[in-house]
C-alpha cells in the first residue's frame, strides 16, 4: 500500500526521517497527551541529569517546537555565552519555536537535517533528543551518533529519551498502538531493540538511566575524553 506524504517544507526533504511540518500548529497540544502527561517530568529529568554549570552550549536534535530548548535554556546562565541551539528538519516546527522563543537571549533555532549537522567539530558541552529516534529508520540512528559525537567536546554527554523495549503489557500497549496509528516502522525498529543496537555500533559508552509507562527509557550517552 502507498503511504500518504504529509506536505514537507524545502529541508524536511533532505531526510528520510519523518518530519512534522503539517503538525506544527497543534503540536503543543498533543505532546502531552502522547507522553501520557509525562512531558515536563522528562524534560526536568533531562535537565537534572545533564548537571549544567551555567556557561555551557547545548543542542536540542529534533526539538519540535522548542518546549525544551526553552526550559534549557532558562537553566543556563544569560551572564555568560552559554546557549541552546533547537534544531530540526520541519521549517514549521522551527518557525513556531522562534515565535515561542522571542525575547530569549540564550536560545537559537536551526532548519537542518540530524544526519548533517551543520556545526563544527566540538563545538557543544551536551546535546540532548526527546523522541527523535522514533522518527529515523536505524541507518539514520547510527548517522545521527556519529554527527552527535562529532559535534560534542572531548567529555560532552547526551540525553536521549526515546520509545524503547516494551517491559510490561501496558507499554506494549502503548508502544505498539503508537507502531499501528502511526505504521511508522522506526517506532517498531525502537520496540526491537534497534536504538540500542545504534548506540552500542556508535562510539559512546551509554547506559539507561531510568524506564517509564513500561515502553520509555530515558539513556545518558558519554563521549570519551580522548575522542
Ligand atoms: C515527535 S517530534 C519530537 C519533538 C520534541 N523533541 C519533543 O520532545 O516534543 C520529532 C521531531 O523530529 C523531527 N525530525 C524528523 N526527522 C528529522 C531529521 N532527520 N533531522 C531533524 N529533525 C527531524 C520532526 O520534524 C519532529 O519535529
Amino acid at each position: 500500500m502507498h503511504k500518504k506524504q504529509h506536505p514537507r517544507s524545502a529541508v524536511a526533504r533532505q531526510t528520510e526521517g519523518i518530519t512534522l511540518d503539517h503538525a506544527a500548529p497543534v503540536y503543543d497540544l498533543l505532546a502531552p497527551i502522547m507522553t501520557l502527561g509525562l512531558e515536563r517530568r522528562f524534560h526536568r529529568m533531562v535537565i537534572r541529569q545533564l548537571a549544567l554549570r551555567g556557561d555551557e552550549q547545548v543542542l536540542d536534535i529534533g526539538c519540535g517546537t522548542g518546549t525544551l530548548t526553552r526550559d534549557i535554556a532558562a537553566a543556563l546562565s544569560d551572564k555568560t555565552n552559554s546557549c541552546c541551539t533547537g534544531l530540526d528538519a520541519a521549517e514549521k516546527m522551527i518557525a513556531a519555536a522562534r515565535k515561542k522563543a522571542a525575547g530569549i537571549r540564550n536560545i537559537q533555532f536551526d532548519a537542518a537535517i540530524a544526519e548533517r549537522l551543520p556545526y563544527a567539530d566540538r563545538t557543544f558541552d551536551a546535546a540532548v533528543s526527546t523522541f527523535f529516534f522514533h522518527h529515523i529508520h536505524f541507518e539514520l540512528k547510527k548517522k545521527v551518533l556519529a554527527e552527535t559525537a562529532r559535534v560534542l567536546k572531548p567529555g560532552g554527554r547526551m540525553m536521549i529519551v526515546d520509545v524503547d523495549i516494551p517491559t510490561s503489557l501496558f507499554g506494549t500497549l502503548c508502544a505498539r498502538s503508537g507502531h499501528w496509528l502511526f505504521q511508522q516502522n522506526e517506532i517498531a525498529e525502537n520496540i526491537e531493540g534497534r536504538l540500542r543496537d545504534a548506540m552500542d555500533k556508535s562510539s559512546f559508552s551509554w547506559r539507561a538511566v531510568s524506564h517509564h509507562s513500561g515502553y520509555i527509557t530515558v539513556f545518558e550517552l558519554n563521549k570519551e575524553e580522548s575522542l
